[in-house]
């Protein structure tokens, strides 16, 4: 039976180290209840005690209804999210939203997923999936060296299946991106979840792949903008300047705007809001490319021009 909410109350059942950076970190209801389920490659936004709200990916099988898993890099020059979520402890409770999913898995087809460093974690809930499904997959870890990689330890059977290829780049074995795309099939999809470059290089080498290719970057965050410009709003009337280096949801908010925002890294979709004239510059990374002219993500978007019109 599952609760029915909206967000979801769970309590830390267990934390594991999986690298000196990664922890994995296991959640449940307090009561044993069923969690609100989701589909391989989903995220839920995880509100931290300090009100940060921050996007992870699900690491475990969906068919598990009982916990979700989550890992978690600590990244030491970082906004201050992934530290606050090392620094939790065993028992401790926490606010979910509702998992969401702009990274599905596609219904059939051969599946190749190319995973960086910390990119791993939509691919293990894709991977039992694939696994009852019967279906043909192989898996690219890209990681600087064995130290840096911690996700092997769990996917030992499939080192030993042949489906889990190891690329060091520290040791020389870096991935050939432009060889692993020539060799796709006219059938496969790729993912690919990891940096901005390594997903830059995919998204100009992979274009003829068109909605085959599915991509999760890892957030833009803190993207302010390159040029000043000014935002409109139509219903309102205002006119808001938004200075170099800041964000349009800064500047909103400085304007006593209130937008929804969670992750602010162009991930969770809670700031998207319509315009009406003007050009952005979307740097988020999960809007449909249906939605892109109609909708921005002003936490990392910017403006091509020298004003943008909100419908607000
Ligand atoms: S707050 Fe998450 S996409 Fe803008």
């Amino acid at each position: 039976m599952t609760k029915s909410i909206h967000r979801v109350t769970v309590e830390i059942r267990q934390i594991e180290r999986l690298s000196d950076r990664v922890r994995m970190l296991e959640l449940a209801d307090m009561d044993d209840w069923e969690l609100p389920p989701f589909t391989a490659g989903a995220h839920l936004n995880v509100h931290l005690p300090s009100g940060l709200v921050r996007s992870y990916s699900l690491c475990n099988d969906p068919a598990e209804r009982k916990f979700y898993r989550i890992a978690v890099l600590r990244e030491d020059e970082g906004r201050g999210g992934s530290r606050q979520v090392h620094e939790l402890r065993q028992g401790e409770r926490l606010l979910l939203s509702l998992p969401r999913n702009h990274l599905p898995l596609a219904p059939e087809g051969r599946v190749v997923m190319v995973a960086g460093g910390i990119g791993m974690t939509p691919f293990l809930s894709m991977v039992p999936v694939l696994e009852r499904q019967g279906r043909p997959y192989e898996l690219h870890l890209c990681a600087r060296d064995s130290r840096a990689d911690a996700f092997s330890a769990l996917l030992a059977p499939m080192i030993r299946s042949g489906k889990l290829v190891r690329h060091y780049s520290g040791t020389g074995a870096r991935l050939d991106i432009q060889a692993l795309i020539a060799g796709i099939g006219t059938e496969d999809h790729v993912y690919l979840c990891g940096p901005e470059r390594m997903i830059s290089e995919a998204q100009s080498l992979g274009a003829g792949l068109g909605e085959r290719l599915h991509m999760e970057r890892f957030g833009p965050a803190g993207v302010g903008a390159e040029k000043a410009y000014v935002v409109k709003l139509a219903r309102s009337g205002g006119n808001i300047p938004v200075t170099t280096g800041q964000t349009m949801l800064d500047a909103l908010r400085a304007a006593g705007v209130d937008i929804p925002a969670s992750c602010e890294a162009g991930v969770c979709l809670d700031c998207r809001t319509r315009f009406l004239e003007g050009s952005p510059d979307h740097r988020d990374i999960a809007m449909p490319v249906a939605d892109r002219t109609s909708h921005l993500t002003p936490c990392v978007s910017g403006c091509l021009g020298d004003s943008i019109t909100l419908d607000l």
